[in-house]
């Protein structure tokens, strides 16, 4: 079997009709190449097998001692190089990305920035993971913290972010020590098989980050499965709601940690107040942008009814002039393919709940073939809008929903401004900006129905991945018990008349 290094890549054919190549693509366990089970159109990839999964685990357990010892500023140096390889190669990561999943190539490389971003960030980490010194409450004792790393993480994210999200998870997950299982989205698995090459690239010893291929239900399963084996440390996910609430009962039995990132149904208020062509165009680009697949996506359009006709007469404008297609061979194209064929079907299916739910159409006929093509866009106003009398009452609907990823509002009157963002139920709010795009050094990630309250990104991530480890040094050579033998100061009784003198 051959080290991820020691090859190039192979090509099996050339007939896409686009040009592309088809290549053989590999599971990367230890370090070396495994082989391939299933075929689709842009490469070989296995369809792992809960053995493969095991594998994968085992070699992520004995990679953990040495790299766990590793130094953090030499973990972060490794980190920094894998920041460097990707800008050094993102034009070809942005371009296979948009093939393979459809995003535009504007958005793929904002995306790819993203991750970039997210290995400068924690480079540096490397040479703080700060702990601390805390004073003792007895003499000759010293008391400290320390971060210590979780052991093997199994990292699961969908393919809508297929290369922000997991280097998000990753990154801070490898710099704090851990090891970690990959499983790919099963959509964009020639991108995790470059990204992870890559970090091989970048110096990463063997075993340290491992990728298996396959389904949710198959690969994605045995991989959670494990945490009942004692083979994983931590889960992180990002995906839909049930199936975050059945990793959380596994790892809850299991004393496990797991980060959850869920759905959303992220609402954007419009106030009258409101710059109404800024409010349209953050609507616009939250719906529209990411072919509303993103979990930040714009779910509930809440408008005040005193601009309800203006801000509608100028955002369905919008939507009708949108360009949807290939943005590989298009320009200016804003919408791009959906996913995969499961995302379009999922989105017709919700459409059907909306309208048998009572929800008007306001346009559009639904998936787009060639005989049902919009001149621009196959349009519709899914996500549904809503009017509302005043603030209170837009407040209300924003939180009504299940979920509370994130959430938005336009409006120039500064209480409401500061009534939203104090009476929202989310874990990130717009004020004057879409529902999505957040910045790789914020923390990302919802309440309710839309996580369990971890977050990513940003220095608050490292909670995740870490846990504290509380040391106390005895120097005095005896035995000094907390609280009992601790110096008890006694407030001294005086004369004095302190009202006298107020
Ligand atoms: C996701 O959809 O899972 O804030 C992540 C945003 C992006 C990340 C989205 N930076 O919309």
């Amino acid at each position: 079997m051959a080290h991820v290094l020691e090859t190039g890549f192979e090509i099996s054919n050339r007939e896409n009709p686009n040009g592309s190549p088809t290549v053989m693509g590999y599971n990367i366990i230890n370090g070396e190449l495994r082989p391939a089970w299933l075929d689709d159109c842009v490469g070989v990839f296995p369809l792992s097998t809960k053995e493969d999964v095991h594998e994968a685990l085992i070699s992520a357990r004995d990679a953990f001692a040495q790299w766990s010892q590793t130094p953090a500023p030499t973990r972060g140096q490794i980190i920094g190089n894998m920041g460097r390889l990707l800008m050094q190669h993102k034009d070809d990561i942005v371009r296979v990305e948009s093939r393979e999943i459809g995003k535009t190539l504007k958005e793929s490389a904002g995306e790819v920035q993203e991750a970039i971003d997210t290995c400068l960030f924690f480079q540096s980490e490397g040479r703080r993971l700060y702990g601390q010194t805390v004073n003792s409450e007895l003499p000759d004792k010293e008391l400290f913290t320390y971060r210590r790393p979780l052991g093997v993480c199994g990292i699961i994210n969908a393919s809508n972010f297929p290369s922000a999200v997991p280097f998000w998870k990753m990154i801070p997950a490898i710099m704090c020590g851990n090891t970690c299982v990959w499983k790919s989205p099963q959509d964009s698995p020639l991108l995790s098989f470059m990204l992870t090459r890559i970090m091989h690239e970048a110096g990463l010893p063997n075993g340290v980050v491992n990728l298996i291929h396959g389904k949710g239900s198959g690969a994605g399963q045995f991989l959670v499965d494990s945490v009942d084996e004692g083979l994983v440390n931590k889960i992180s996910f990002t995906g839909s709601t049930p199936v975050g609430k059945m990793i959380g009962e596994v790892c809850g039995r299991n004393l496990v940690s797991c980060s959850l990132e869920l759905g959303g149904k992220n609402p954007l208020v419009v106030m009258p107040s409101a710059n109404i062509e800024n409010a349209v165009e953050g609507a616009y680009w939250a719906a529209f942008g990411t072919a509303g697949q993103r979990c930040t996506s714009l779910g509930n359009l809440i408008l005040h009814k005193d601009i309800y006709e203006e801000f509608m007469d100028k955002f369905m404008a919008k939507v009708k002039e949108t360009k949807i297609g290939d943005s590989l061979r298009n320009d200016d194209v804003l919408y791009g393919s959906m996913i995969s064929e499961k995302y379009a079907s999922d989105f017709l299916r919700d459409l059907g709940i909306c309208e048998t739910d009572g929800a008007t159409k306001l346009w559009g006929e639904g998936r787009i073939t060639n005989e049902n093509k919009p001149e621009n866009f196959q349009g519709d106003a899914s996500e549904g809008s809503y009017m509302c009398d005043d603030f209170e009452n837009a407040l209300h609907l924003a939180n009504a929903s299940p979920f509370g990823l994130s959430s938005a509002c336009y409006t120039n009157d500064r209480l409401e401004a500061y009534r939203f963002k104090t009476g929202i139920k989310a874990g990130m709010t717009g004020i004057n900006n879409s529902t999505t795009g957040a910045e790789a050094h914020l923390p990302f990630g919802g309440v309710k129905d839309s996580g369990n309250g971890t977050r990513e990104s940003g220095i608050w991530v490292i909670e995740a991945y870490s846990y504290w480890h509380a040391v106390n040094d005895e120097l005095s050579g005896k035995l000094q018990l907390a609280q009992m033998d601790v110096d008890e100061i006694h407030v001294k009784e005086a004369e004095a008349d302190y009202a006298s003198l107020a």
